[in-house]
């Protein structure tokens, strides 16, 4: 019997990364997913987003593993996208019992050079797309009656001043916004968190953009290989950590969407989950 099972998980951003990594976990513990992703670049993002493929490849691990999925490209930006992909997944499943918002983008820009239409991009997927996630499969687990659990992805740099202040203030908003929905729906079952992962290598910053802006960012040559990179990333990010390693791999923040989902927090809401090696404290 897995920890999950039966469950209906709703993920956004799950072609690649993190989003994909919970869906196989999920998947493992016997959970059926409806997946989206924008599975296209959005010109504001500093790296490239996931393809249709990486989708497919989502699909295939998560039926290797088990489960069954419902997985479309849809723009969390674009209300009537993402209540589309819900009511396919509502179609094929009959419920959702987890929505865990994950779909978001990032741009590097100080507050100098951050345009208007700059800081509504980032607003737009990161915040504004939460809220396009949860708010029609809020209103379906409130007349289902049978709770469920909400997990929005937020980030240890929500308490911190970083180079990417508009994405910090969208993460940090998810916090409070988490917090106000715990209230709306105790009443309901319905338990609403936050996990804030630290430092994660995925394909958002193990990338050749992102290498490139590694070495600037330490005033050396452009890397020869990707491992060059990580090498010089991980020595770059430890010493921010309590922990000694410099990031976190995606399994590890898995692991707590996991606990989430599943009825063993059955009753943890409203909680900030760091998973992050002691970054956010440090
Ligand atoms: N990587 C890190 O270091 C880190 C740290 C803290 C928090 N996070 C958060 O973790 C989550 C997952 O990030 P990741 O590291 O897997 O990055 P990622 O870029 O690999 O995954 C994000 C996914 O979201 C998709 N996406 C982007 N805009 C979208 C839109 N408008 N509609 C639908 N899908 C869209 C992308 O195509 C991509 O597949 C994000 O919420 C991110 O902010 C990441």
């Amino acid at each position: 019997m897995g920890r999950v099972e039966g469950k209906v998980a709703f993920i956004t951003g799950a072609a690649r990364g993190q989003g994909r990594s919970h869906a196989v976990k999920l998947a493992s513990e016997g959970a059926d997913i409806i997946a989206l992703d924008i599975c296209e670049d959005l010109p504001f993002a500093h790296s490239p987003h996931a393809t249709p493929e990486d989708l497919q490849e989502t699909v295939r691990l998560v039926e290797a593993a088990g489960g069954r999925i419902v997985a479309r490209k849809a723009d969390v930006r674009k209300r009537d996208e993402v209540d589309a992909v819900i009511a396919e997944g509502l179609e094929a499943f009959g419920k959702i019992d987890v929505v865990i918002a994950n779909a978001a983008a990032i741009q590097y820009k100080n507050v100098f050079d951050l345009s208007v239409e700059d800081f509504e991009a980032t607003l737009d997927v990161n915040l504004h797309g939460v809220f396009n996630t949860v708010q029609t499969p809020v209103r379906h687990m409130i007349e289902r009656n049978e709770g469920g659990s909400i997990i929005l992805i937020s980030s240890g740099i929500a308490y911190k001043a970083t180079p990417a202040p508009d994405y910090s203030a969208a993460k940090t908003a998810l916090i409070t916004f988490a917090r106000a929905l715990a209230n709306e729906l105790g009443p309901n079952r319905i338990r609403v968190n936050t996990i804030e992962p630290g430092y994660v290598l995925s394909p958002a910053n193990d990338n050749p953009k992102y290498a490139e802006r590694t070495a600037r960012l330490l005033g050396r040559e452009p890397f020869a290989t990707p491992e060059e990179h990580r090498e010089a990333l991980w020595e770059q990010l430890k010493p921010r950590n309590m922990l000694p390693v410099g990031w976190v791999e995606p399994e590890a923040i898995s692991n707590a969407i996991l606990w989430l989902a599943s009825d063993e927090s059955r009753y943890v809401t409203s909680e900030e989950l760091k998973v992050d090696a002691g970054f956010a404290d440090k």
